[in-house]
Order: structure tokens, then C-alpha cells, then sequence
């Protein structure tokens, strides 16, 4: 039976095969035709005048034609560009845009010419003489122009304006610029943003190895991979778009924009759209300069804004925020002595060389933060300072050339400016929309709401404290009682200070809290752990605190207690031994215990995590998706028990029915976030299960998800691992280490077919965590799962 039906399928291949070769004979001579017809003869023009007039590629795919400003321009203005089907621009000719009166010319002697309304020629090719006779876009968008021989001489690939596209070769002479931003490809393999003239470098990301020649190249799937012919067999993925290989008619491209950042974009042929796959710098405020010299980037909700450090200075150009900000007046017009301005949770951004040389104005010292500010204030050549206020008491001293910062009260960095007195702080933002202050978009309708929220919270909290003002748990008293009992209790910051000598030992920092180790007045040890940046109120907290203390499970951290009081927000949990999952897999420099988690821990350790998640899942009162799964948040006891820490933080869900609530701010760590975080999706468990399959691939394999090594074929682990399993080679994927250990091979193939199930890319292919410990219990099969990233 299955027999025939395979040579049915056989037979109906070969058909469709030979259908297709006949068509392809029947259009091969009217292909060519189109070719021929779209040759661009010397001496022909565009004109801005008429948009409708373009130089197209064969099928359509692209087209050079002048396109309007967006947004738009009033008189309007034109690019001379190429644009994908629907609009998108890949390439222009120049960056001046030119009025209604330009024109590009293909001119007879070879070169291009943009002039612009009076004949002044704007941009050139510099293709004059050199023998071409023909001009031609291609169907990936290359613009080439070509010799007697047929041989191109310049094209459009290789002098590229801001945008990289699929099989354009990037090679270490070419740049792609915006403004004062441009990215670059270095023969170490490593791909750079710098700003202005290549002097900071703000992002630096690669293989730091010796090449000979690298080229970066965009696969049509959306895979950016560096190739170099010491790198064999491929190259060496850098990024890749989150609906890599999906969709035929998608082009995916790369483009360093406008605002400093390094982007993945995927267009669908026809629509003109473009989404966002792929962002290099995900916190935008850190790309040097963003909000201009003096300028400090801060988010608003999502959105990064630019404002001025305080009313001492003023927008330099007040329609436009990211130009940057000036004095009211200069230091050295002051009359009475220069001050410093105080700005807590700011940052003023330093990149190399800045923070390698003491070269171009910027210093590195190591003192204590009011030395940090007093030496500035003394020494006439600087002008601002910015201290880590993370232990190291590093000490950068800035000079007038150039200083941009980041305000976050998530930020643990405090920075000075010189100013004349008197100084005068921003108002809190949006609340009053001060002349200089750059938070102006309607701050009188934010001032409403602003004033409307705080008054209904007065009288919810109000009416709260009505209710709750006998209940014992909101005044911190009958500790003891209350600890037995399991609720949690409330601590003073004065208690925790005390139990943790001052916040003295730090078992670890995550990207929004530190952990300190404490002992409590009845000798318990335990991990208090110091959120910041939680910019919700006292009443959120509570909430979920009671939401993580409503939790009881073997294979959880139990919350002890808490302390909420002024801005600080602090957790007590019991306190784990064996730290943390990662310490143990990982050969990471971390790892200075040098020991080895034999397979029937890791295999328990995958099994009680499993436990642990599903309990949050489906089994406590309220349903909880953890959005942070990975190593560095499972912890182990002293009998190497799974507890799963740091879930129950400003991600609830208040019912088991509304899952699909999505989430304003996107936590989670890089390599374990499931794909749909990104392509903004509702967050699900099914995200969970994600990371936990990607977590348990770690636990078999002992090697991160997202380092590539020689040992994975310079592959994603995930990826890698597939292609092993799928040639039935289990064995390489297990951790090299346990080679010599007792390992069930049984458990292995369990473990990681489940894995495979849990990173499908389609979260709803993805088993639910109930599913996942009964496979790896045993107690149920599992089908051999298809590739994750689901393309058959
Ligand atoms: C064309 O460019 C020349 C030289 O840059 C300039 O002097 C002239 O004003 C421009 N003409 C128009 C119409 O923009
Ligand atoms: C147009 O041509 C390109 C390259 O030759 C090809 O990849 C693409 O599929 C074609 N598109 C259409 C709609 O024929
Ligand atoms: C055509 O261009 C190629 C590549 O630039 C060059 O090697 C060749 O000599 C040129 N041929 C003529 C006839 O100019
Ligand atoms: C890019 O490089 C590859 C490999 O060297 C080559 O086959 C291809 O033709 C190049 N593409 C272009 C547009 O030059
Ligand atoms: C290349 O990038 C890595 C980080 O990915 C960095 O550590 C290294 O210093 C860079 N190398 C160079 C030469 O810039
Ligand atoms: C890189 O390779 C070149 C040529 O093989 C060699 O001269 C140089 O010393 C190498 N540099 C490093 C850092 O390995
Ligand atoms: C201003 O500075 C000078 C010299 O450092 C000092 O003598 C003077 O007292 C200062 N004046 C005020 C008002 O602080």
C-alpha cells in the first residue's frame, strides 16, 4: 500500500518536472526579450518631475525612479533610488534630496549624473570614459554598469547607501552610512557601528579571529552570516530575521537607519510595508549620541525620547529634540562660581576609545563617586563626569566635545554636569512641559491623566488602607507568626540591611536586581534580592507578592518575605546552596568548583524544572508565565533539587481565560526568548515552553544555546543539534564531559526529542509542560519531532 502510493507521488513529480521544463522552453525566448527591452540605453533620462517614471529590473522586482521624501516634504523633495516592488528604498543615489526639477542621467559618456534643477551635478557615478556601454537593474536590485565585453564596471552592490540586500557581498571597503552613523565589516570578522568618522564605537559584535578576506552576506531566508575561506564549511551566523525562511515573495534586508541602529526588515513584494526582524541595539538609548550632544535619552514607555539633563539648558533646536541641547549660559560667562548638576540613575555614554584611551577627552579613574564629582568640578578642562556607582567606583571624566546620556531608573550610575548656578531640575516628566525641557508632545493632556491616575490611586489606596488597616500583614507585625504560617513577611530596609551586613556579600546581579546573601534573626540563611527600576507602586507590588507567595511547590523558591518602602523593593527568598544551574553546566569562567553534574541529576534537575514550570502553569490559583526561563533561573539546594526562581514579577496573569494579555515591557534574556517576543505576539506559556526546551538542550549538551564553536559546526546549538540528531548521531550531542560517566541513552533521546518539541518555532506546536514531564517520565511517547523551525 505505502508502496504504491510512493510511486504515485514519484510519478506525479516527474509529470510536474517536465510541465515545468515545457513551460520553461515555452517562456525562455520572451525572458529574454524582457532582458533585452530592459537594457538602459546612454543618453537616457529621469526626471523628478515624473514619478511614474522608472528603470525596472526584468520581473518588477525592483525599480530606479525618484521617490518623495517620507515623510513628506513641503515644496515636496526626491531621492533618486532603487525601490523594491511597493516602495521600499534600498539604494540612492546621493543623500541630498533635490526638488521637483532634478533629473539622473545615464549619460552617453558612461557616467551617471544626479543634477539638480539649475544642470549643478549633485552625485556621480565616476564612471566617465571608462568604456561602458549598458546599464541595467537586476532582479536582486544591482544596479550594474557594464563594458564592451559585458563586463560590469561599477555597480550599485558594491557602493551601498544605508541598506545591505540578499547576495550583495559586504565586503571589509565597503561602509554603509546614515548621517554621522555608519557599519562597518573589519578583517577580524567583527561588524562595528561607529559614530562620526568612525571615532566611537558603539557596537562591536564577531568572531575576533584571524581572516583572510571576510564578506558579510544576507541569505534571501533572512540569516546574516559572516563567510571567509578559513571558515569552512559556511560562514558564521551573526543574525538572523525572527520569520527567517519563511514566505517566498518576502525580501529581507539589512539597513543602518536613521537613529543610529542596525536593522533586519522584511518587505513583502507589492506592499510597500516594512517590519522590524532584527534590531542590533534593542535598548535605543544606548546608541551613542541618539539624542545629540548634550541630549539625554529616557523612555517613555517604549519609546526612547530626548530631553536636556535640566532647566539649565535649552533644545538647540526646539522642533527637532534629537538635535541636542545648549546652556542657557555657557561656564564661562557665569557670575558666580560653576556648580555641579546632580543627575541620579543617568549615564553618560562611553565606548571605546573613549573608555580605553585617555584619548579624545574622555578619562578613566578609579575613585569614590564625590571625588568623581568634586575633580571634575575643579579641573577647568571637564565638563561632566559619570560614575559606576556598581562597586568598581570607575570614574569617567567628559570633556565639551561631545557628551550624550541615558537616564533609567533602572540605571545604577550617577552623572555631574557643570552648570551656573543656580542649578534647576527637569520637573518630573510630563507634568510641567518647561520652555527647555524637550518633554513637550501635549503635556497638558499627560498632565491631566498624570493628575486624574494619581487622584483615583489616592482613593483606591485610600479605601484599601480602610479596608486592611487591622490586618497584621500591612503593618509588619507577628513576623514570626506570619513566617511560620508561610505568608510572607514584611521586613524594614532596616532589618534587611542589618541581616545582610549592609548589603555586603552579592551572590549575583540580574539585568534589573542584585542578590545579596543575609542571615534573619533566626539564623535562616537567606538570598535577598534588590529590584530596581520597578516603577510600579506600592499597591502592584503587593499584589504580586501575594500572587508569588500563593505558590507552593517543591520545585519553586519560596518567597520568605519582602520590604517595600520608599523607592526600594526587595524580595526575600530562601537561600540555595548550589547556586545557580549555570554555574554547574557551563565551563564558563564562573565555574571555579570544577564540578560535573552527572546525567541523573541533569536529567532530575530537567525533571523537577518541568514540574516547577507546569505547577506555575496550570496548577496555582492564578496562572503565572515566567517569561524568563534559563539557567541563571533555576537554583539548585543542597540535595541538587530544581527550584525555579524569579518568576511572578509584573508579568501575571489574573486568569487562567486571559492568556493572550500582552506585555508593555519585554523581559526575558536573549537566546532563550521564544520568537513570537520579538515579532510582538501575545505572550503565552507556550513562550515557557520555549526557553525551557532550550534550557533542556543546554542541560544535554552543556554548551550555550546561542555560542557558536567549531564543536557546532559554527551553527546555533539548536540548529546544529538537529542536523546531528536527524543523522541519528544522539551521541555527539551529549556533554563531551560525560563521556567517561554512566549515561541512559534512553533519557538522552527523551530528553532532546522533547527539547526539539518544546523550540518549535510555531508556538502552538509546542507540547504544554504537563505533556513535557510525562515524556520525560516516561509515562507517555512523543512523536520524532520535525525541524523547529518548522519549514516542511
Ligand atoms: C544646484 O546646485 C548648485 C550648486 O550646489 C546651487 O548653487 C544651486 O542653487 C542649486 N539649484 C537648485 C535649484 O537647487
Ligand atoms: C524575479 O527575479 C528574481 C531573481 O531572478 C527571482 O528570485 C524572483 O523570484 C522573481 N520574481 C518573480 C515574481 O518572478
Ligand atoms: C571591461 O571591464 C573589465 C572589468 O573592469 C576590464 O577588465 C576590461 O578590460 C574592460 N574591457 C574593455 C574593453 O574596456
Ligand atoms: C558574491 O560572492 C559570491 C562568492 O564569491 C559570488 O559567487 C557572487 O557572484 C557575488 N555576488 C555579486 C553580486 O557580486
Ligand atoms: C570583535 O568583537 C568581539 C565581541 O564580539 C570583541 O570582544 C573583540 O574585541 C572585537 N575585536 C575587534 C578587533 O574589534
Ligand atoms: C594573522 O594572520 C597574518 C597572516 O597569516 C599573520 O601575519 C598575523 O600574525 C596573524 N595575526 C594574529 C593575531 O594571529
Ligand atoms: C568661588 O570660588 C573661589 C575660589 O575657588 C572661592 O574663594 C569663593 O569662596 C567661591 N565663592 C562662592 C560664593 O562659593
Amino acid at each position: 500500500m505505502i508502496m504504491t502510493m510512493r510511486s504515485m507521488t514519484i510519478q506525479l513529480q516527474v509529470k510536474l518536472q517536465l510541465h515545468s521544463i515545457l513551460l520553461s522552453f515555452l517562456l525562455l525566448p520572451t525572458i529574454s526579450v524582457a532582458i533585452l527591452t530592459k537594457q538602459i540605453q546612454p543618453g537616457s533620462t529621469l526626471y523628478a518631475s515624473n514619478t511614474t517614471q522608472t528603470w525596472s529590473s526584468p520581473n518588477n522586482t525592483f525599480s530606479l525612479t525618484f521617490i518623495p521624501l517620507n515623510p513628506p516634504t513641503s515644496p515636496p523633495s526626491y531621492l533618486a533610488s532603487i525601490v523594491f516592488s511597493g516602495g521600499i528604498p534600498v539604494w540612492s543615489a546621493g543623500t541630498t534630496p533635490l526638488d521637483s526639477n532634478a533629473s539622473f542621467q545615464f549619460h552617453p559618456t558612461g557616467n551617471l549624473l544626479l543634477l539638480n534643477g539649475t544642470g549643478h551635478t549633485i552625485w556621480d557615478s565616476g564612471t566617465a570614459n571608462l568604456g561602458i556601454s549598458s546599464a541595467s537593474l537586476d532582479d536582486y536590485g544591482n544596479f550594474v554598469l557594464a563594458n564592451g565585453t559585458g563586463l560590469p564596471v561599477w555597480s550599485s552592490f558594491d557602493h551601498p547607501t544605508n541598506t545591505l540586500l540578499p547576495s550583495q557581498n559586504f565586503t571589509t571597503k565597503q561602509v554603509l552610512r546614515n548621517g554621522l552613523y555608519s557599519f562597518s565589516l573589519h578583517s577580524y570578522g567583527n561588524i562595528t557601528l561607529k559614530w562620526n568618522n568612525d571615532s566611537i564605537v558603539y557596537w562591536n559584535q564577531g568572531l575576533n579571529k584571524n581572516l583572510t578576506s571576510p564578506t558579510l552576506g544576507l541569505q534571501s531566508n533572512g540569516i546574516l552570516s559572516v563567510y571567509d575561506t578559513t571558515i569552512v564549511p559556511r560562514g558564521v551566523v551573526m543574525a538572523y530575521s525572527n520569520d527567517h525562511g519563511e514566505g517566498s515573495d518576502i525580501l529581507r534586508f539589512l539597513k543602518l537607519d536613521e537613529d543610529g541602529n542596525l536593522r533586519m526588515y522584511s518587505s513583502v513584494r507589492g506592499r510597500g510595508n516594512e517590519t522590524v526582524e532584527w534590531v542590533a541595539i534593542e535598548d535605543q538609548c544606548r546608541v551613542f549620541g541618539y539624542c545629540g550632544n548634550m541630549g539625554i535619552c529616557r523612555y517613555n514607555g517604549k519609546n526612547p525620547i530626548c530631553g536636556c539633563p535640566s532647566q539649565n539648558f535649552e533644545l538647540v533646536d526646539p522642533k527637532d529634540s534629537r538635535k541636542g541641547c545648549k546652556r542657557k549660559m555657557e561656564i564661562e560667562n557665569c557670575p558666580l562660581n560653576v556648580t555641579m548638576l546632580d543627575m541620579e540613575h543617568t549615564l553618560l555614554l562611553t565606548y571605546p576609545p573613549q573608555s580605553i584611551f585617555a584619548i579624545d577627552g574622555s578619562q578613566i579613574f578609579f575613585v569614590g563617586i564625590s571625588a568623581c564629582r568634586l575633580n571634575c568640578l575643579v579641573n577647568p578642562t571637564c565638563d561632566a563626569s559619570t560614575t559606576l556607582s556598581d562597586g568598581t567606583g570607575m570614574c569617567y571624566y567628559k570633556t565639551p566635545e561631545f557628551i550624550t546620556g541615558y537616564q533609567s531608573a533602572a540605571l545604577r550610575s550617577t552623572s555631574y554636569v557643570k552648570v551656573c548656578p543656580p542649578v534647576l531640575p527637569n520637573p518630573s516628566p510630563g507634568l510641567v512641559s518647561g520652555k527647555g525641557g524637550g518633554w513637550r508632545m501635549q503635556s497638558w493632556v499627560i498632565a491631566i491623566v498624570v493628575i486624574g491616575v494619581a487622584l483615583g490611586l489616592i482613593v483606591l489606596e485610600g479605601s484599601l488602607w480602610w479596608c486592611c488597616r487591622s490586618s497584621p500583614k500591612f503593618e509588619g507585625l507577628n513576623d514570626l507568626f506570619e513566617y511560620a504560617s508561610g505568608a510572607p513577611i514584611q521586613f524594614s530596609f532596616k532589618e534587611l540591611q542589618r541581616c545582610t551586613n549592609g548589603f555586603k556579600e552579592k551572590l549575583g546581579t540580574g539585568g534589573f536586581s542584585a542578590v545579596y546573601k543575609g542571615v534573619l534573626a533566626n539564623r535562616t540563611v537567606v538570598a535577598v534580592k534588590q529590584l530596581e527600576g520597578i516603577e510600579q507602586g506600592e499597591k502592584q507590588f503587593r499584589m504580586e507578592i501575594g500572587a508569588i507567595s500563593s505558590t507552593h511547590h517543591l520545585n519553586l523558591v519560596r518567597l520568605i518575605g519582602f520590604c517595600s518602602e520608599g523607592r526600594h523593593r526587595i524580595l526575600v527568598y530562601e537561600f540555595m546552596q548550589n547556586r545557580s544551574l549555570d554555574n554547574l553546566l557551563f565551563q564558563t569562567g564562573d565555574n571555579k568548583s570544577g564540578k560535573l553534574l552527572n546525567w541523573e541529576c541533569r536529567f532530575n534537575i530537567a525533571i523537577g524544572t518541568a514540574r516547577g514550570i507546569t505547577y506555575l502553569h496550570d496548577e496555582c490559583r492564578v496562572c503565572i508565565v515566567h517569561c524568563d526561563i534559563k539557567p541563571e533561573n533555576i537554583l539548585l539546594n543542597e540535595n541538587y533539587t530544581a527550584k525555579v526562581s524569579d518568576f511572578g514579577l509584573s508579568k501575571l496573569n489574573t486568569s487562567k481565560e486571559n492568556k493572550y494579555r500582552t506585555l508593555t515591557n519585554i523581559r526575558g534574556t536573549r537566546g532563550y526568548l521564544a520568537p513570537e517576543w520579538l515579532a510582538n505576539l501575545p505572550i503565552t506559556s507556550e513562550s515557557d515552553v520555549y526557553s525551557y526546551g532550550m534550557v533542556l538542550l543546554e542541560i544535554v549538551s552543556g554548551r550555550r544555546n546561542f555560542e557558536v564553536s567549531a564543536e557546532t559546526n559554527w551553527k546555533m546549538l539548536s540548529v546544529w543539534a538537529y542536523e546531528e540528531f536527524e543523522k541519528g548521531n544522539v551521541t555527539a550531542i551529549v556533554d563531551r564531559r560525560l563521556v567517561k560517566e554512566e549515561v541512559d541513552m534512553e533519557q538522552v533521546v527523551r530528553a532532546i526529542q522533547v527539547s526539539f518539541w518544546c523550540i518549535q518555532e510555531q508556538p502552538l506546536r509546542r507540547p504544554r509542560m504537563e505533556k513535557v514531564v510525562q515524556v520525560l517520565e516516561g509515562i507517555t511517547k512523543i512523536d520524532s519531532p520535525p525541524s523547529p523551525k518548522g519549514r516542511e
